[in-house]
């Protein structure tokens, strides 16, 4: 029993828990998942399993992302970047329902399957089903030899190591990277980005791991206090738009497992569709307001929320000021291309999960009723 103890907290490196030492891993594994693949100086993208399947991601009509959860969120975010850089339609599909609608495939689909354990029974069968009939599938998975990898035709393993946390953080993050070096190799193949903008994209890429260590510095203290602070409340509001959208969904999905309070998403300008009706003074509503096309947009949802009294929070890029005057509390990230931005702005919402979890003193790393794998339906 002792040492298991010991050994666990060997395993922990100094950190009170997985969650937290995952979360700080981050500039690592963030660095791992492109090391190797990213040639900053030759402005070179290398995925080997891609370009084994080059032939049909050439001719696909449509790539069709197959995920869950988490993985389902980066599917949500790499849905908006493949379309913008390669100009290919993409679909993202739960596992779940996809598996179970008879949806239309042939052999002109590639399916792009996002798993961290490789092992989700939804997904398996979901790509299963689409091997039958005559998919090609693609696996972005974290654990090496897993079935979701050995049933792919092709893949790129994440390289986030291994993540013990329920609550799904570093492998998050890893694939986003490696999405956005899909989009990045397929745009080159396909001839639908300049070399001006390729050069932008993996340069910024390469300036990631910087930019997460700063905001994990820099930041920590006040999300720690912003934590403190809303900790009592019982529902949260989290809007975002664009590339930041998806950011919105995975910070209410990791309140929610990790804190127990009800949590949830929405595009921004979906808002006055229904969830404006819950905001009251009472109600914290998280904002990504980072520096891109929608800000200005951004900045008058944020107004909306203001005049009904609702307590903003908001997530901003250095050298903001509208959108930080605006809110109660606000926390900062660096600037980057908005293709980029996600990998930023989704490390404070972790972060704020984490403190608000220990301060309800939530077992963070294995919340109720959560598995890390979900290998039964
Ligand atoms: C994330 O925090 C979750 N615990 C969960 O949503 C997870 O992402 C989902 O079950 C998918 O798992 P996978 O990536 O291993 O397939």
């Amino acid at each position: 029993q002792r040492l298991d103890l010991d050994l666990e907290a060997i395993e922990k490196g100094g950190y009170e828990h997985f969650m937290l030492k995952e979360i700080f891993e981050q500039p690592q594994t963030i660095f791992d998942s492109f090391r190797g693949r990213l040639d900053a100086e030759q402005l070179r993208v290398t995925l080997s399993g891609l370009d084994s399947i080059s032939d049909k991601l050439l001719k696909a009509r449509r790539i069709i992302i197959v995920s869950c959860g988490t993985s389902w969120h980066a599917g949500l975010v790499a849905e908006y970047i493949i379309e913008e850089l390669c100009r290919v339609n993409v679909e993202v599909e739960y596992a779940s329902e996809f598996r179970y609608r008879n949806p239309i495939i042939d052999e002109n689909d590639v399916i792009l399957a996002i798993s961290q354990s490789g092992e989700t029974a939804d997904t398996l069968v979901a790509l299963e089903t689409a091997k039958k009939q005559g998919a090609t599938i693609f696996g972005i998975v974290n654990v090496v030899g897993s079935s979701i990898a050995r049933l792919a035709d092709a893949g790129v393993y994440t390289h986030a190591g291994p993540e013990i946390g329920v609550a799904s953080t570093k492998a998050f993050t890893a694939q986003l990277v490696v999405l956005q070096l899909f989009a990045l190799r397929l745009a080159q193949l396909k001839g639908t980005i300049s070399d001006e903008r390729f050069k932008t994209l993996i340069e910024g890429l390469a300036k990631v791991p910087e930019q997460v260590d700063w905001i994990l510095k820099t930041q920590k203290a006040t999300i720690r206090a912003i934590a403190d602070k809303y900790r009592g409340s019982s529902d949260f509001l989290y809007l975002g738009r664009g590339y930041n959208f998806p950011i919105a969904l995975e910070g209410a999905l990791k309140l929610k497992e990790i804190s127990y309070i009800h949590a949830e998403g929405y595009p921004a300008a979906e808002m006055k569709h229904g969830p404006i009706a819950l905001v009251d003074e009472t109600l914290p509503v998280v904002f990504i307001a980072t520096q891109d096309p929608f800000y200005e947009k951004i900045v008058s949802n944020m107004q909306e929320i203001k005049a009904r009294k609702g307590r903003l929070i908001a997530v901003v890029s250095e050298g903001d000021t509208q959108a930080a005057e605006l809110a109660e509390d606000y926390i900062v990230v660096p600037q980057a291309d908005e293709i980029l931005a996600p990998l930023l702005s989704v490390i404070p919402l972790q972060l704020l999960s984490y403190y608000i979890g220990v301060e309800r003193a939530v077992d963070v790393d294995k919340p109720r009723n959560l598995a890390k794998s979900v290998t039964v339906e």
